[in-house]
């Protein structure tokens, strides 16, 4: 993350919001115990200042023991009924008698594909389409394996039909927009390592992204990686957003608005890679494109957010900012990371 001047141990401790700390208690506790282990904030201080992200570790140890590693499968598979603690420290010691369980992993990314947070891009695609945008190319930046390509294959409380592409989401402001989503003509996801559905080593990487203690998430996974074949394809292209954006954008059909969008991506990016980013966007929204993004604002300083019109109902949200062709960037209200909940309120 942007943020080069933490020591890994506040990373850790702060790596999950107060609200999934409360949530998740064993992977509160593994990171409580990965913060006080020499081992492991060592681990996380030799990752690039870009990748330092407590996810990129437990994302390792987990990936270990989707593999069947001997100490940590057995811990993983009973996560449910494991205490929190023993939890830890069994997880935290098998990393301290073999530090390469990560370290061997310390060349891939945090690529967590959320579908979550397509509930939320629906919504302010709808909300886009109430103020007259019929027609868009979706451009998804930090796309991973391209799981949010289809928001408009997914749907939002529609009630507890035990469709895992109906989404729950909590509404904290208003009520959930339904005007229908503009139609998706193009969908391009960019991804400096563009995970491939059909590459077992990608898939088991994305699952060990998932956290543990949600099975839901890995159940939804699963479902999307089978439905995705019988959905319109999409384009990847593979490169950094800075270098390949214009590009993109300028090969986008005319007919439709390029939508550029991405959440939890700009946090990796530099605060030099923030700045450039934001003034490549804005250029481009003065001319054709939408620009979305769901961040949290203490990563992405270099994107300068909006001053926000309330604060987030929830610590540890991520900012819904827009920026409409042609008018100023605001401030379209506040989403958990994941997409759990919603408080979305456009400017009028
Ligand atoms: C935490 S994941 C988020 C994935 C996805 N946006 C989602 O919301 O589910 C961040 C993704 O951004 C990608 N990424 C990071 N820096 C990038 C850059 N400069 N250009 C393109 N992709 C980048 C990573 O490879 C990773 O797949």
């Amino acid at each position: 993350m942007s943020n080069e001047v933490l020591g890994a141990d506040v990373f850790y401790r702060h790596a999950l919001s107060p609200e999934d700390r409360e949530r998740l208690p064993r992977y509160r506790h593994l990171l409580d115990a990965l913060a006080l282990s020499p081992v492991a904030t060592q681990l996380l201080d030799a990752t690039p200042p870009e990748q330092r992200n407590p996810m990129l570790i437990l994302a390792a140890l987990h990936f270990n023991a989707l593999n069947g590693e001997a100490t940590l499968a057995p811990l993983y598979e009973a996560i449910g009924e494991v205490d929190p603690e023993d939890f830890a420290q069994g997880v935290v010691g098998a990393l301290e008698r073999d530090p390469t369980l990560v370290s061997g992993h310390l060349h891939r990314r945090t690529q967590t594909n959320e579908p979550g947070r397509s509930a939320i891009l629906g919504q302010v695609l709808r909300a886009l389409a109430d103020r007259g945008t019929s027609d868009v190319h979706l451009i998804d930046v930090g796309t991973s394996m391209g799981l949010n390509l289809y928001p408009d294959f997914y749907r939002t409380n529609s009630g507890d039909d035990g469709d895992l592409l109906n989404f729950e989401v909590l509404e904290l402001a208003e009520p959930l927009v339904d005007t229908p989503l503009p139609a998706i003509h193009q969908r391009v996801g960019i991804d400096l390592n563009p995970l491939d559905p059909q590459t077992s080593d990608d898939v088991q990487w994305l699952k060990a992204c998932l956290w543990p203690e949600e099975p839901l998430r890995r159940r939804r996974l699963e479902a999307m990686l089978e439905a995705m074949f019988s959905w319109p394809p999409a384009s990847r292209r593979r490169g950094s957003a800075l270098d390949v954006i214009d590009d993109v954008i300028d090969s986008c059909p005319s007919g439709a608005t390029p939508v550029v969008f991405h959440s939890w991506v700009a946090a990796y990016f530099s605060r030099a890679d923030q700045v450039t980013w934001r003034e490549t966007m804005i250029r481009h929204t003065r001319s054709r494109a939408i620009w979305v993004y769901f961040e949290y604002p203490p990563a992405v300083k270099g994107l300068n957010p909006p001053a926000a019109t309330a604060a987030s109902p929830r610590p540890g949200g991520s900012q819904i900012v827009v920026t409409e062709c042609g008018r100023e960037q605001a401030s379209w209200g506040w989403t958990h990371p994941h997409g759990r909940w919603i408080a979305l309120s456009p400017p009028g």
